[in-house]
């Protein structure tokens, strides 16, 4: 008998509309998306096409205005306010696209926060981050006087140390040289090869082609694209 996995992702027929009235703009239509444990699955799309939209859905940030989402085995909409953050704490680890790192924290201060809630062994895996992301110069510093792409990496290092089953990463090569977006590439792959699953909104073809399969939203809706 074939094994049936259960998906880890199972969105169905996502809507999200911002703004009332005459202004207002149906961003998802009738998204639908599951992924399985293992697999990167990159999201394309247009700019303003409702990559983020998606991953702030799927990643309990955001409710939508129709649809369902499941994670793990939960049902986002039947959770309050509290048991969707402990979802997020547990299950979710959110590449931001534009970093949100706490200010008055350095580089290191914003991995090991997110370790310390949980203790002991992801301070040994924030630093082992930090390193494999030559994060080792800019670990100690405020985000204001880092590079974006030394941002970058530490909000990945961040979002990765509490070992989520789902990483959401939005345009996580958006600012990053050949070399450390190939760094990052990497680590995704290995976090999804290891039975976890990445979603990965991007631009950056290379990255694209990391994926396991691609989809774009278009119109609203979730298209499969073809293979290379
Ligand atoms: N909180 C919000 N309020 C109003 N409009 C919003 C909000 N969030 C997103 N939008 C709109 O929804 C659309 C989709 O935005 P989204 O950020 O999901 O696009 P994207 O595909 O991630 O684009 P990019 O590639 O530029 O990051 C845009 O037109 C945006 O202006
Ligand atoms: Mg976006």
């Amino acid at each position: 008998m074939e094994e049936v996995l259960q998906p880890l992702v199972a969105a169905h027929g996502l809507v999200r509309t911002f703004g009332a009235g005459p202004g207002s703009r149906r961003v998802l239509d009738g998204a639908d998306l599951q992924v399985e444990p293992g697999e990167m699955v990159a999201l394309l799309g247009r700019s303003g096409s409702g990559k983020s939209t998606l991953l702030n859905l799927v990643g309990g940030i955001d409710r939508p205005d129709g649809g369902t989402v499941e994670v793990a085995g939960l049902r986002l909409d039947r959770l309050s306010e509290r048991e969707l953050t402990r979802f997020r704490a547990r299950h979710v680890g959110f590449v931001f696209q534009f970093f949100h790192l706490i200010p008055e924290l350095t580089g290191e201060e914003n991995v090991l926060l997110a370790a310390r809630l949980t203790g002991g062994e992801p301070e040994r895996r924030g630093r082992e981050l930090l390193r494999r992301l030559e994060l080792n110069g800019a670990a100690g510093r405020l985000p204001h006087t880092l590079s974006g792409g030394e941002q970058q990496r530490i909000a990945i290092a961040r979002a990765l140390v509490n070992e989520p089953s789902l990483v959401l990463a939005d345009e996580p090569t958006g600012n990053l040289d050949p070399a450390a977006g190939r760094a990052v590439l990497e680590i995704l792959r290995g976090i999804a090869r290891g039975g976890r699953a990445v979603i990965m909104a991007t631009h950056d073809r290379e990255a694209a082609a990391l994926a396991d399969r691609t989809v774009a939203v278009v119109d609203g809706r979730l298209q499969a694209c073809p293979p290379g």
